[in-house]
């Protein structure tokens, strides 16, 4: 029989060959690959607090990756579950897709952007500002991210197909305020006056229909912080844009077509074991007392030695001939947007904080942003994440308008530590500075008060800070007029020892798909910032047809990072955003100024000079994290042991939470990238074996590892089961795996599992 499908996909195909514009066609590729970091005793990168280092896993991070190819021209996009793009990273992944591809992919036509997690392991960076509160440089956060970018853009490749992309906007209204709107109110009136709100409410996704397959992904771009999750949370997550990305490819992989959306609340995301369900018969329902006495036989299976790691249950259940749908949520101008839906508040009155200057009786620390599940962070995470993602699914089902005409690029790196800048308004050029970070740094942000714990003159610190912090340098008159009116608290561009502490040659780069056009930039751009670019380049694209369609997305964080970027209005306020807008107070109009040169190269099909090269500073680099010295267990114990079981014939219900312990080592020893540290496996009568049920990139399941104490070479891993309600009815146990490190430096790689429990 013909499937409705079926004629549709050819009338399809026959409207693509139909209407080409004699652009040619398009090929599309896409892929996806774990980077999860080191999730023991990391650095978070995002709030620069001390203590908040990784100690567990709420769900993984990944690289998702699209290239779109027409003829002789092609493009890479790759979003990153990362707080930021790095530099060292884009200059070494594009060294590797050099040696693999000759110049097919470089830094003109390769973009890597993050989605800003404040929950993801760091020190993947090279300048020292932002390495600082991870003890330097950690190689493993940086090898992790290289390979799994490679890995991912090599599947992109090799998947490349005939396919088309469609494009759809829309607004989500509750999923991002302004965090310092006493600084936006600073942007003049009749501008304001053009916009609704004070964060731009729009969602752009793009939807990739594979001719032979169909949908294959999207990826969309909405403006709102990765700072859902807390600053004193230590379990790795992708925040809320993770989250939404991780729903939609579960939804996705569950069989969209048959499923509602309109199931209310947590539901609907959370994947059942789709091959499991085949295998066990229903009627289980009705034999609760036989599962339970089942489980009553089932001993928890003591630690043993293993030669190979689990694999993740995603991965294994992906058909091996249709390619893997990859759904990704990318950053935009979220620079003043906070996920933190309901306001700041203070947690000691529980009255807002002050307006202007998010105080709580003249203190900062005190003050905190609030997320829609507040107090509980994974539920706020959940929510924005659940919010962007129904937005998504929605467009994604709803597109109509689809991307024809030239697949084009534009690369330039800039200095932007003294570039001179002709104000649209006329009279003498403006320049900007060379990079400085005020004091209104030091005092962060209503999503994390306090960030840095380093300030002028402050002797305490880390290790590495005190290797560093007696090279800071004085800024002089010039700079410090140059700034004007931020004061200077690290005067980050004129620093390079023991190597540059912060990036002074930005690249700056254009896409163009069709009637799309991305603007990659290397920062955090507030939301009057980025509308301002984004209708300089309008203008310019056009120019030439006043009536041409053109959609203009800001892909902020891409390539590499120099904090944030606000109007000069909102500089004059110095708020966080405005003291970390490095270059001065005239940062946006430079970039307004160049992107308004490459927008017309690109129109003209002319080249761009490719500006001076960014530094590579990674044989420069200094690590002072320990690394990990040996595991041990206690006499008696072996890696994979239960600690702490769960007790023989227990029975458990969906909605329950179910926790075991095992004595562990640390994760640090192997990363388990595409595999897993935990699985829930479910017990199959007709075949006497456990199946993969549940892993750790699923929300419902936590990965925590902890130790005993700071120095001890013994560890725990916590797994906590939240049983979904549609997990079905079954025999479970939770197994754990891991690698211990012996004193001689070995790693061997172990497993154990709790006893067998049921759920009913
Ligand atoms: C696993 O291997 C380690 C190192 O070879 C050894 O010390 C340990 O006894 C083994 N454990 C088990 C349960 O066989
Ligand atoms: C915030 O500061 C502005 C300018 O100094 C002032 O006019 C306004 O009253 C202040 N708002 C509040 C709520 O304190
Ligand atoms: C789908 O798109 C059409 C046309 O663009 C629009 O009128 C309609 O409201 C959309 N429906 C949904 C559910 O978004």
């Amino acid at each position: 029989m013909v499937s409705l499908a079926c004629i549709l996909g050819l009338v399809l195909v026959l409207v693509v060959k139909c209407s080409g514009s004699g652009d040619g066609e398009l090929m599309i590729g896409l892929g996806s690959y774990d980077i999860t970091g080191p999730a023991a005793d990391v650095n978070m990168m995002g709030y620069a607090n001390m203590e908040q280092t990784t100690s567990g896993i709420h769900f993984r991070l990944r690289a998702r990756s699209f290239i779109v190819s027409q003829s002789e021209s092609r493009l890479v996009f790759v979003n990153l579950d990362a707080c930021m793009a790095s530099q060292i990273v884009t200059i070494k992944v594009i060294e590797r897709l050099k040696e693999r591809y000759g110049d097919l992919y470089t830094h003109q036509n390769v973009a890597i952007t993050g989605i800003h997690t404040h929950a993801g392991p760091g020190g993947y960076l090279q300048y020292v500002v932002y390495i600082i509160t991870s003890l330097g440089f950690v190689r493993q956060s940086f090898d992790v991210l290289v390979d799994g970018i490679e890995r991912s853009i090599i599947q992109a490749h090799q998947n490349l197909r005939p396919a088309s992309v469609f494009i759809n906007k829309g607004e989500i209204l509750d999923a991002g305020i302004n965090r310092s709107p006493s600084a936006y109110l600073n942007n003049p009136e009749e501008e304001r006056a053009k916009y609704k709100y004070d964060t731009d409410k729009e969602m752009t996704l793009l939807k990739f229909v594979d001719q032979q397959w169909g949908p294959v992904g999207s990826f969309n771009w909405f403006a709102t912080h990765g700072t859902s999750m807390s600053r004193t949370n230590s379990l790795i997550s992708g925040d809320n844009k993770g989250a939404a990305a991780r729903f939609m490819e579960d939804w996705y992989n569950k069989g969209f077509e048959s499923q509602s959306l309109i199931k209310s609340g947590a539901g609907f995301y959370k994947r059942p074991p789709r091959r499991i369900s085949n295998i066990i018969n229903p009627d289980f329902h009705q034999h609760r007392r036989e599962l339970m006495e089942i489980a009553s036989t089932i001993q928890s299976s003591p630690g043993r030695n293993i030669t190979s790691v689990a694999k993740r249950v995603r991965r294994r259940q992906a058909e091996a001939d249709r390619p893997q749908f990859v759904s990704a949520f990318c950053q935009s101008n979220c620079g003043d947007v906070s996920p933190n839906v309901l306001g700041a508040f203070c947690i000691d009155t529980g009255l807002p904080c002050d307006f202007n200057q998010s105080t709580c009786n003249g203190k900062n620390e005190l003050c905190y942003g609030q997320g829609p599940g507040y107090p509980d962070e994974f539920e706020s995470t959940r929510i924005i994440g659940e919010r962007q993602f129904k937005k998504a699914v929605e467009l994604f089902q709803n597109t109509s308008e689809q991307l024809k005409g030239k697949v084009r690029y534009r690369h330039t790196y800039i200095d932007f530590s003294r570039l001179s800048v002709q104000l649209s308004e006329g009279g003498e050029p403006v320049t900007t500075c060379p990079a400085a970070m005020g004091f209104a740094f030091a005092a962060g942000t209503t999503d994390g008060p306090g960030a840095f714990d380093f300030k002028q003159g402050d002797d305490q610190g880390n290790a590495f800070w005190k290797l560093v912090g007696g090279l800071l340098k004085k800024p002089d008159e010039e700079q410090i007029s140059c700034q004007y009116p931020k004061p200077i608290l690290i005067d980050t561009g004129e620093m390079h020892e023991p190597y540059d502490w912060a990036p002074s040659i930005l690249p700056l780069q254009i896409f163009q798909i069709g009637q799309l056009v991305v603007l990659n930039v290397p920062g955090e751009f507030t939301t009057m910032a980025g509308r301002r670019l984004r209708e300089a380049v309008k203008e310019v694209m056009t120019s030439k047809d006043r009536d041409s369609n053109v959609h203009v997305v800001l892909a902020g964080l891409t390539n590499t990072y120099s904090q944030y970027v606000t109007t000069f209005e909102e500089y004059q306020i110095q708020r966080y955003e405005g003291a970390s807008t490095l270059y001065g107070p005239h940062t946006l109009n430079a970039y307004i100024q160049e992107f308004k040169k490459l927008a017309s190269a690109l129109m003209n099909d002319e080249p761009v000079e490719a500006g001076p090269q960014p530094p590579d500073l990674l044989e420069k680099q200094i690590s002072l994290l320990t690394p990990v010295v040996m595991d041990a267990t206690p006499l008696g114990a072996s890696f994979g042991d239960c600690k702490l079981d769960v007790p023989v014939g227990s029975t458990f219900k969906q909605g329950d939470a179910v926790t075991v312990t095992f004595w562990s080592a640390c994760p640090r020893n192997d990363l388990m990238t595409e595999g897993t540290y935990a699985l829930v496996e479910i017990f199959v009568k007709s075949t006497n074996k456990w199946e993969a049920a549940y892993d750790d990139d699923d929300w419902c399941l936590k990965f925590k590892w902890s130790r005993p104490s700071k120095l001890s070479t013994r560890s725990y891993a916590t797994i906590e089961w939240q049983i979904p309600e549609e997990a079905v009815s079954g025999v479970y146990r939770i197994t754990h795996f891991g690698a211990s490190k012996s004193l001689f430096g070995s790693v061997n790689h172990f497993t154990g599992s709790s006893s067998a429990f049921a759920v009913t």
